[in-house]
């Protein structure tokens, strides 16, 4: 057991009382409903600036002062938002700078929100003002936990100070060098040589678009500009509050930032959870969910993680907002739960009476009384959860790491050529993640730059890009024991999207894998091929890598097509370990079969032994182990041994029949 922030899990979310001071009796009652519905946190302030600071300069906390002592009374953990997220509109008109302009040039206007330059000076000295008041405030307010930094950061601004820093970013990657600059971009090619540092701007529609390794750069830029501005937010907080965690809200696998290096900056890593549920295909969302959950506690150094917020019913945002059936919401808070989260956090506590997200699921509905479907399920659950404290601070332990790398999903994502239509990086790394979720084995989610040596396998699925330094960490893995895997268009560029010449996979990978890839074939969504591994044939579809042996040994060869009987699956003995390479693209069961193999291979064993039917999944966490439901009707375990239902304390063995959306957690 691993120390942890709180000794509960959070139960809470997104509490905007600033909407309701017309009608502080609503705040009383709001104390009242949290109370019914276990609920033990409340985050709030997180669009509040205009009330904060109605004018330049001048500060009104009284609503935040009356919250924040009603939350104590009541015995709620209150997690402190920055409001950064959101600008009043007096702070736009006044400093026009703040305003993000768009990639077409034009400066916005005042509006929405997430709309801010990340860069300008003025900005980043009122966020700081802000939260300096805002952290002398409640430094020693005894319901403050934790810092919730701005919201769901994202997007990127083109003004011309946004430019400027790009070039001054640019000159420290590339050692102020126009010349490692130009060679490292290939400039060359179309007459881009680039002569002076102003000649650059940001990626751009009606500009420069084609130079991967710029859109590279600019991506990484605008992960250190966020990065930076946290950074800056954070600074009087750390300095006032040094002992209030800090946070800030994720979203699932958005790309425009490189989560896995900003995650290094937090005290605790936190997302915001939205699977799209009951639409005919939950197993598949139970899975992309298990394994965002992955990636975000692997992010967090294997901690544990908030789920800073999901919906307690539906959302506003789809084109056509489904109700989760019954018990759905449940379900997916223990499985946040059962992957590493210690918080089960909504949006929103109750919804809003006007404004964009009036529709968007809330646990008080505008009936405004408890009795609702979604207030008992969220009330239920909190008492689960009070239930299921053991587990808080527990992590997980992987046998089984998959590389699923941000700024590989960047590189993939760039360069042109092979099969354009198809590319889809995460969802690959999810394939193979998923022949392991099925089995109950816990996996992590890895970048190329984390240890791999910890784990008896690591799955790097289309590693397209290598950064500095992961040859030579995959050689030294291999070496010494590990079992390391990776498949087509793997193995080829440099971090600036510059091909290694000598052949792929790079360099010393080709002795590692015993390979040699000399062609890539694409195949259109009309034609596939077939591998034949195993004695059984797999399909070949979309894109797939014709090899030489080198000394690998072949497991699986193509079985049509002029390179019929070529090398389609192989493994090499390297020191201690085995590397293999899976040549093709297959979107059946190949990667589960194939997994099934490597398992027996590498000595991978199931966390707990507990059979789990179709539509299952099993889940360790400390001592406790979660059986979940996602089929779309009822299904069946066996359990091996007797268990304790750890929610009502009988014994439970054999088989057992979980309804829909049903689950158990098991001692
Ligand atoms: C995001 C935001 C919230 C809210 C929800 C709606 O996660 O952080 O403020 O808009 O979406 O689903
Ligand atoms: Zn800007």
């Amino acid at each position: 057991m691993k120390p942890s922030f709180f000794d509960h899990i959070i139960h809470g979310g997104d509490y905007n009382p600033d909407q309701w001071i017309d009608t502080p009796e609503i705040w009383d009652e709001d104390m009242r409903l949290m109370n019914l519905a276990h609920v033990n946190s409340a985050t709030v302030g997180i669009f509040s600036w205009a009330m904060l600071e109605p004018e330049e300069g001048v500060y009104n906390f009284d609503f935040l002062d009356e919250i924040l002592d009603k939350l104590h009374k009541n015995g709620k953990d209150v997690i402190l938002a920055t409001p950064s997220g959101a600008r009043p509109v007096w702070l736009s008109q006044k400093y026009p700078e703040v305003l993000r302009v768009e990639e077409t040039g034009i400066r916005n206007e005042y509006g929405v929100r997430h709309n801010h330059c990340l860069t300008s000076p003025v900005y980043r000295e009122k966020v700081q003002n802000i939260n300096r008041r805002l952290a002398e405030r409640y430094k020693n307010h005894p319901a403050v936990k934790m810092w919730h930094i701005s919201n769901e950061y994202c997007g990127e601004c083109h003004c011309d100070l946004c430019q400027q820093a790009f070039r001054d970013w640019l000159k420290v990657e590339y050692h102020n060098s126009l010349d490692e600059l130009n060679f490292k971009w290939w400039n060359g090619f179309w007459s881009h040589q680039v002569t002076d540092w102003s000649q650059i701007n940001s990626p751009k529609f009606r500009g420069e678009n084609h130079v991967s390794a710029m859109k590279l750069a600019w991506r990484r830029f605008v992960t250190d500009s966020h990065i930076s501005f946290f950074e800056n937010e954070i600074a009087p907080l750390r300095e006032i509050t040094p002992d209030i965690p800090v946070t800030t809200n994720f979203m699932k696998l958005y790309d425009g930032i490189d989560y896995q290096k900003f995650a290094k900056k937090l005290d605790l890593v936190s997302w915001d959870n939205y699977p799209a549920w009951d639409r005919g295909y939950n197993e598949k969302e139970a899975c992309d969910t298990a394994f965002v959950h992955d990636a975000f506690r692997t992010m967090g150094g294997g901690k544990p993680f908030f789920m800073m917020e999901s919906t307690p019913s539906l959302v506003n945002w789809h084109n056509v907002n489904k109700l989760p059936r019954p018990g759905r919401q449940e379900l997916s808070s223990i499985q946040a739960v059962a992957h590493g989260a210690d918080s089960v956090q909504y949006f929103q506590w109750r919804k809003s009476r006007g404004g964009h997200e009036k529709y968007h699921g809330a646990v008080v509905d505008h009936c405004g009384h408890e009795n609702t479907r979604v207030f008992k399920e969220v009330s239920h659950l909190g008492e689960v959860l009070e239930k299921l404290s053991d587990v808080v601070g527990e992590e997980c332990n992987s046998q089984v790491a998959v590389v699923a790398d941000w700024e590989n999903s960047w590189a993939v994502k760039y360069f042109c050529g092979y099969n354009n239509d198809h590319r889809d990086y995460f969802d690959e790394c999810i394939k193979w993640y998923k022949a392991f979720w099925k089995k109950g084995v816990s996996v992590d989610v890895i970048s190329m730059e984390d240890d791999f040596s910890e784990y008896k396998l690591v799955v790097a699925p289309f590693l397209y890009m290598l950064k500095d330094g992961t040859k030579e960490r995959i050689e030294s893995y291999v070496k010494n024991g590990g079992n390391f895997v990776t498949t087509y268009l793997s193995c080829l560029v440099d971090k600036d999207d510059l091909c290694y010449l000598g052949g792929f996979p790079a360099d010393n990978l080709k002795d590692i894998f015993g390979i040699w890839c000399e062609e890539t074939d694409s195949l259109p969504d009309t034609m596939k091929n077939s591998v034949s591994y195993s004695g059984k044939s797999y399909d070949v579809v979309k894109v797939c890598d014709l090899i030489h042996s080198n000394g690998a040994t072949v497991l699986g060869e193509y079985e049509e097509d002029f390179y019929k009987n070529r090398p389609a699956v192989t493994v090499n003995n390297y020191g201690n370990g085995k590397a293999y390479y899976v040549a093709f693209r297959n979107d059946g069961d190949f990667a589960d079969e194939f997994c099934n193999k490597l398992s027996g291979e590498a000595s991978i064993t199931p966390d707990c032994s507990i059979k789990a039917g179709e539509g299952i999944s099993v889940r360790k966490r400390g001592n406790l182990i979660f059986v979940m439901n996602f089929a779309d009707g009822e299904a069946k375990a066996t359990l091996d041994r007797e268990y304790t239902d750890v929610l009502n304390g009988k014994a439970l063995s054999g088989e057992i029949t979980l309804p829909i959306c049903g689950y158990l957690v098991l001692e």
